[in-house]
């Protein structure tokens, strides 16, 4: 892989996860030469095949389908594809599994294998907790956030210019007064304009990143899960964002800058915050960002019309998102919009592979995962949300974005 931006540097430091995890199902468990022997795999039978957690099952799959050795079926199965037949299972005539072997006593082969068989996330490097219990420490929060805030110095302008649409006013009502009546403009400004979704790349990253196809989603989704027009048109006059699990404030600062007139709080743990204000001040933002200390799993803050969860849904599981959705649907005003921020996977699952190597990351190191857009719509649309739909942004990241009815 060449370099060509810092997604791919990002992605680098997330594909040795990935790898770790390659070598461990092959090495320890065998993968192949069990999979082969069947002609189609869902993730709760490799869970029982191999004795492993369902959630690690699932991102496993979709990693080894974003490799090319699985094919993912439509109804949702998986198959060894030709390559994995030919070099990695017992009996190939070039069986790499013994070279393979050669480094699955690392530690973070090992850390892999024990994440698989509990399910439950591997300490953070190999040292005390993981990384939310570490997050309590305040030196630990402050390296973590440097490492949140570094990433979102390239994601942030990105964001902000995808979301731009959400920030136009309504057209304000012209009221005719006797001779100072006024004509209506040649070209409204306020025009809401019809969002075409493509990729947005920063100055710095010039990265081609494949993205889920899945702009609009409505394939498969059960009547009332999504709303009817699921084209990326959600326009708006949003004024006030909540920044949930915010960290340094680096993306409420994105788009406050890019929405006029909008202001925004960052909610984080109190060990996080005072590196929070730090961060908005160097930015010189402090008139126009808050910061809240508190639990996004407590009740949420009214009064902010945008909720954006960023990076924070794949830290989760489906129920723990159903629980900050439900509670987003309840504090947002009629109208009022949800963003999630994250890589996501494709429809079917199948990748793409930097987005699914980053899902192995996140599920290793938390009990979450990387989320495709469907999935996400399964437990939004229930709680009332509509007009579900994703818009990527830049280097594998996209949003998805959904709105509480008017
Ligand atoms: C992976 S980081 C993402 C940070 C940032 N939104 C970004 O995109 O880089 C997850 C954030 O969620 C915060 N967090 C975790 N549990 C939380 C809770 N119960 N209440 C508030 N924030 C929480 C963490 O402190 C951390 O800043």
């Amino acid at each position: 892989m060449t370099i060509l931006g810092p997604g791919d540097i990002v992605g680098l430091v997330n594909s040795t996860y990935a790898a770790d995890l390659f070598v461990t199902v092959v090495a320890e468990f065998d993968i192949f030469t069990r999979l082969a022997q069947r002609d189609a795999t869902t993730a709760q039978q490799l869970s029982e095949l191999l004795e492993i957690d369902e959630r690690a099952a699932d991102v496993t799959l979709t990693y080894l389908a974003a490799l090319g050795l699985l094919e993912r079926l439509p109804d949702g199965a998986v198959r060894v594809t030709e390559p994995a037949e030919q070099y990695l299972r017992a009996g190939s005539s070039i069986d790499l599994r013994h070279y393979v072997r050669t480094v699955s006593t690392r530690q973070g082969c090992r850390q892999a294998s024990q994440v698989l068989r509990t399910g439950q996330p591997a300490s953070w490097e190999g040292d005390g907790g993981d990384w939310l219990d570490r997050m309590s420490e305040n030196d630990f929060a402050d390296s973590f956030s440097a490492a949140m805030n570094a990433r979102g110095t390239y994601l942030g302008p990105a964001l902000g210019e995808v979301l731009r649409d959400l920030g136009r006013s309504p057209a304000p009502e012209i009221q005719p007064t006797g001779d100072n009546r006024q004509a209506a403009p040649a070209e409204d400004p306020h025009t809401p304009v019809v969002h075409t979704p493509e990729v947005v790349h920063s100055a710095h990253d010039t990265t081609p990143v494949d993205h889920p196809p899945s702009v609009g989603w409505q394939a498969g989704s059960p009547p009332g899960v999504v709303g009817d027009g699921v084209t990326g048109e959600i326009t708006g006059s949003v004024r006030k964002i909540l920044d949930i699990g915010g960290s340094s404030g680096i993306y409420a600062c994105s788009l406050v800058q890019a929405l006029p007139g909008t202001s925004a709080a960052v909610l984080d743990l109190p060990s996080v915050v005072d590196f929070t204000r730090e961060s908005i001040a160097a930015r010189g933002l402090s008139d126009r960002v808050d910061v809240i200390a508190g639990d996004m799993f407590g009740d949420l803050p009214q009064g902010f019309d945008l909720h954006l969860y960023s990076n924070v849904w794949h830290d989760w599981d489906a129920q723990s998102i159903g629980k900050l959705a439900a509670a987003s649907f309840a504090a947002l005003p009629p109208g009022g919009v949800i963003v999630d921020h994250d890589m996501h996977l494709d429809d079917a699952k199948s990748g793409p592979l930097r987005q699914a190597e980053f899902s192995v990351r996140m599920m290793l190191m938390t009990v979450g995962k990387c989320y495709s857009t469907p999935e996400l719509a399964r437990i939004l649309g229930p709680i009332g949300f509509e007009d579900i739909h994703l818009r990527p942004t830049t280097a594998g990241y996209s949003v998805v974005v959904a709105r509480k009815p008017a």
